[in-house]
């Protein structure tokens, strides 16, 4: 594993770039600055190695990344309804920063934030942390957070985020990486085949809060359970489609919390393919619908609609809200704990 200074803040603090190769055919390239994951390299099917997610070329793009392009999001992941919610028995206020809805932790994120990144021994790995103070972003407690990043021999990216707290709180932290398996974010990512281990989904209302309804896939435009492309009915009639201008939505993934498989993709032309494993009860699917070539990102190319997707392995939006979804609640004494796999290979 190799660090590097990769830049500055403006108020002088340094900003590091690591980079992990497991010397199988896989290296990623992660930062302090917002505990991001800066790049992903993986081969097609005839050895050529590409960069298969979003980025910017320099350390200071992410300093401003509206979309949050590769970032760790947190407090709470996706939206909190008006910014309220009520933790025993008091309100908490946070900004809403979405229109009438709080999204992605607010003004200034963990995205934003520098975390402090420790080498883990003896593997590819890092380690960043910070605490997240009491009252940050209108969140309760003390937060002591991290995300460890690691390659595996099997050409598996893990990522484990925890927390614990000192005060009641709440918790949803989740990757936002974009990926296109093409290695070519010049391109539409509508040709990548894709499966969603999930016969449900959760429909939203005009701001993209949940209804509560879980809605069956079947017979619907969002039907990801054998392979199909992504783009095969992107632009169907579906009243939900109004809503996010494409996918931008929530899937169950069932029963139970051990790490499970909850998506495949697979690029035809470059043979590129990726399983998403996870031990949250679902993620998030959006296709990049509200990028619109304004910002310019690697080797100048600008991030276009639909030129990435993003699977969000999270607890549901609005949970704080919502007494029939999973509890983003943590205690003291308790851990916050979540995992994911990428893991990488070819078609044959
Ligand atoms: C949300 C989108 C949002 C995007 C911001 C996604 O996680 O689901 O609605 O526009 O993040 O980049």
């Amino acid at each position: 594993m190799e660090s590097d200074v990769w830049g500055r803040m403006e108020d002088g603090r340094v900003v590091r770039r690591y980079e992990l190769d497991n010397g199988k055919g896989l290296k990623a390239a992660v930062t302090d600055f917002g505990a991001t994951l800066a790049g992903v390299e993986t081969p097609d099917r005839s050895g050529r190695m590409a960069d298969v997610i979003l980025g910017y070329d320099a350390c200071e793009g992410w300093f401003s990344n509206p979309s949050y392009i590769g970032s760790t999001i947190g407090r709470y992941a996706n939206r909190i309804s008006k910014g309220r919610f009520v933790l025993e028995g008091a309100t908490c206020s946070l900004a809403c920063n979405n229109g009438p809805n709080h999204l992605h932790g607010g003004q200034e994120g963990f995205d934003k934030k520098l975390w402090t990144g420790t080498p883990q021994e003896g593997v590819e790995g890092v380690r960043f942390s910070r605490i997240s103070p009491d009252g940050e972003e209108g969140y309760p407690g003390n937060l002591q957070t991290s995300v460890t990043y690691l390659l595996t021999a099997e050409n598996e990216l893990g990522i484990l985020f925890e927390a614990t707290t000192d005060r009641t709180t709440i918790v949803n932290l989740c990757n936002h990486a974009y990926w296109n398996l093409s290695g070519d974010p010049s391109r539409p990512v509508t040709n990548h085949l894709l499966r969603i281990d999930s016969d449900a989904y959760l429909p939203v209302d005009g701001t993209s809060i949940p209804t509560g309804e879980r809605r069956p896939v079947e017979g619907t435009p969002f039907d990801f359970r054998t392979l199909m492309p992504v783009g095969s009915r992107i632009d169907a009639e579906d009243e939900q489609f109004r809503v996010g201008n494409g996918y931008d939505h929530y899937y169950l993934l069932g029963p139970g919390r051990g790490l499970r498989r909850a998506a495949k993709v697979m690029e035809p032309e470059s043979g590129r393919t990726m399983e998403v494993l996870t031990d949250q009860p679902g993620m998030q699917f959006y296709t990049a619908n509200h990028l619109n070539g304004g910002e310019i990102g690697k080797g100048g190319v600008p991030f276009q609609r639909r030129c990435a997707f993003c699977l969000e392995t999270q607890l549901p939006p609005d949970s704080p809200n919502q007494p029939g979804f999973p509890s983003p609640v943590l205690r003291p004494g308790e851990t916050y704990r979540h995992q994911i796999v990428f893991r990488f290979g070819v078609a044959e």
